[in-house]
């Protein structure tokens, strides 16, 4: 089987100086990409200062390895840092390829007590830097008509989790914005897809059981990242749950439902209730066409 290299490819990986982004900007460096390691330093609250640090020892390691890599120390929830992360890949590599979203912070707090700055900062960090970043990257990857944009969700976004509005809420949001990332780059070259990982890192620390540590390394969460990377990807717009070397598909179904043509009252819906929740039969709707289409059938 021949190996996936990245000769040639320029990427930015956000986040990179601890956790998953390093080892995910070692491993495509070591693969041959050049790499943007982004990092703004802090602890995992997003305070504790800027610091350039974390990122310059990875890209000491990638060079010490032969690899090519620079340090960006921008934040990736301003627009200018976004821009600067960007500008760090033309400026270092003369192009960008490939985009990886993985920055993020925690500010857990029960709902009830959660407050507005702190649910702002976590979207700021997850889904607006997300945003910002592809955005900075997007002309550049349309207008040379290829790109690989990979988005780092999590199982609380999907599934929900206690404590993590915030969280929960961008990285659902982070959802939404890779399906139309998807949808609009399709005719550009360009791919999107987004993770819902698993791994030991300072972020989850303390809520993995210890015993599972050795299992849940970052290690199993970047050969999907790589992949979904590589050129030979020609998948687009899906979710994958990832880690301790478990990898599968999350969809959005709708089930079969009800329809009544004509007047519909609330006692109607709740009479049918069993038949709108029922999973046995659904659909897996790629985009909003076929959703919407689906309905138009029905109706005819
Ligand atoms: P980590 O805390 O080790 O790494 C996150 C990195 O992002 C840190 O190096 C931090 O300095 C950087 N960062 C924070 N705010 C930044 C900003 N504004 N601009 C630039 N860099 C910034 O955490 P970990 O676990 O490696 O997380 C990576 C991604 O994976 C995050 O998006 C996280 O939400 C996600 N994730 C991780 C899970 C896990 O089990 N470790 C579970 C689900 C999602």
């Amino acid at each position: 089987m021949s190996e996936l290299r990245f000769d040639g490819r320029v990427a930015v990986v956000t986040g990179a100086g601890h956790g998953l982004g390093r080892q995910h900007a070692l491993e495509l460096a070591g693969r041959g990409a050049k790499v943007v390691v982004n990092d703004l330093g802090g602890d995992r609250h997003g305070g504790g200062g800027a610091s350039g640090g974390p990122a310059q020892q990875v890209v000491d390691e990638i060079v010490k390895a032969g690899g090519e890599a620079v340090t960006n120390p921008d934040n990736v929830a301003t627009p200018e840092g976004a821009e600067a992360i960007v500008q760090a890949a033309i400026d270092a590599f003369g192009k960008i390829d490939i985009v990886i979203n993985n920055a993020g912070i925690l500010r857990d707090r029960s709902f009830r007590n959660m407050s507005p700055e702190e649910f702002d900062s976590v979207i700021a960090v997850h889904l607006r830097g997300s945003f910002l970043v592809s955005r900075a990257a997007w002309s550049h990857l349309r207008d040379q008509g290829y790109g690989r944009v990979v988005n780092t969700s999590s199982p609380a976004g999907l599934f929900g989790n206690f404590g993590q509005a915030n969280y929960s809420a961008a990285k659902m949001g982070l959802v939404g914005l890779t399906r139309t990332l998807a949808a609009e780059g399709a005719k550009y070259g360009i791919k999107a897809n987004v993770i819902a990982p698993i791994a030991w890192t300072r972020m989850t620390e303390d809520v993995i059981p210890a015993d599972f540590a050795d299992q849940l390394g970052v290690d199993k969460v970047t050969p999907l990242v790589t992949y979904l990377a590589h050129e030979s990807n020609e998948t687009t717009g899906e979710i994958y749950t990832v880690g301790g070397g478990k990898i599968a598909r999350v969809f959005v179904a709708e089930t079969d439902g009800w329809v009544q043509k004509g007047e519909q009252t609330a006692e109607d819906v709740r009479d049918h209730w069993e038949q709108v929740n029922d999973g046995t039969s659904y659909t897996v709707p790629k985009n909003i066409g076929e959703q919407t289409m689906a309905l138009f059938q029905a109706l005819q």
